[in-house]
């Protein structure tokens, strides 16, 4: 991994900030993710990050902390807040905006308890791929306190697939729909590209049920996006 998305969150915040990240999918063509965005402040969040930082209690981790935008709001409320992230430019700058607790870390190589988990801005992308949502959720619980919870946002992305005469055009023997393949690039340099899986509700729900997590629906969003609450 080259960490261009580091790379670029430092560049903002060492007011170096000339262009955004471009990011494209194999169903979808290149779009912009402005890099403000992932700096913004409690009222700039949507109303499912706004909910899950109003639910977070206890101690917490910040999985994929990006540029500490959660961890801070929280810490700032005074709860003890541990942010991780495997791109070491997103944990630098995490500390530079003065998150105390942060480590350059992957989700599976973490081994402490929290009673509560975030994982935001479509947290079930971490998990890649279908194949590895089972291995994803067992560590996840594993990282529980008895009365515990992981607080996970995502989306349904069937619209994605959708033509103009409101049919679908999905290769059923393709595997899960919101499997995508991603590609990354920042100023004319590309990233290694990486998989991003988009999970509707109830295919969480259901890989939940095979773990024996309990999954809860918290909240839709306005665009096929919902909050969920999973618990022991
Ligand atoms: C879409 S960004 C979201 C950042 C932040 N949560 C936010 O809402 O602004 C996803 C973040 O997850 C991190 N990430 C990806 N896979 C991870 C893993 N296995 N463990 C920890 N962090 C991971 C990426 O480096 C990136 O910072």
């Amino acid at each position: 991994m080259k960490d261009l998305f580091g790379k670029a969150l430092l560049d903002y915040q060492n007011g170096n900030y000339t262009e955004d990240l471009m990011t494209s999918t194999h169903i979808s063509d290149e779009d912009s993710l402005p890099l403000p965005y992932l700096f913004r402040d409690f009222k700039s969040m949507p109303k499912l990050e706004q909910e899950a930082l109003k639910l977070s209690k206890g101690e917490i981790l910040d999985v994929g902390c990006g540029a500490g935008s959660h961890s801070l709001y929280l810490q700032n409320k005074g709860l003890k807040v541990k942010a991780i992230d495997v791109s070491q430019g997103a944990i630098e700058v995490s500390k530079l905006r003065g998150v105390t607790h942060t480590e350059n870390k992957g989700l599976l190589e973490e081994t402490e308890q929290f009673d509560t988990i975030l994982l935001l801005m479509n947290g079930t992308g971490i998990f890649q791929e279908t194949a590895k949502i089972s291995q994803y959720l067992q560590h996840l619980k594993s990282l529980l306190t008895a009365n515990g919870q992981i607080l996970i946002d995502s989306s349904d992305i069937k619209y994605m697939y959708e033509d103009e005469d409101g049919g679908f055009w999905m290769d059923m023997n393709a595997g899960y729909y919101g499997e995508l393949d991603y590609f990354l690039s920042y100023k004319n340099e590309k990233e290694t590209p990486m998989k991003w899986l988009y999970l509707d509700f109830d295919t969480l729900k259901l890989a939940c049920d095979t773990v024996d997590l309990k999954c809860e629906l918290v909240l839709e969003g306005e665009h096929y996006d919902y909050l969920a609450r999973l618990t022991l």
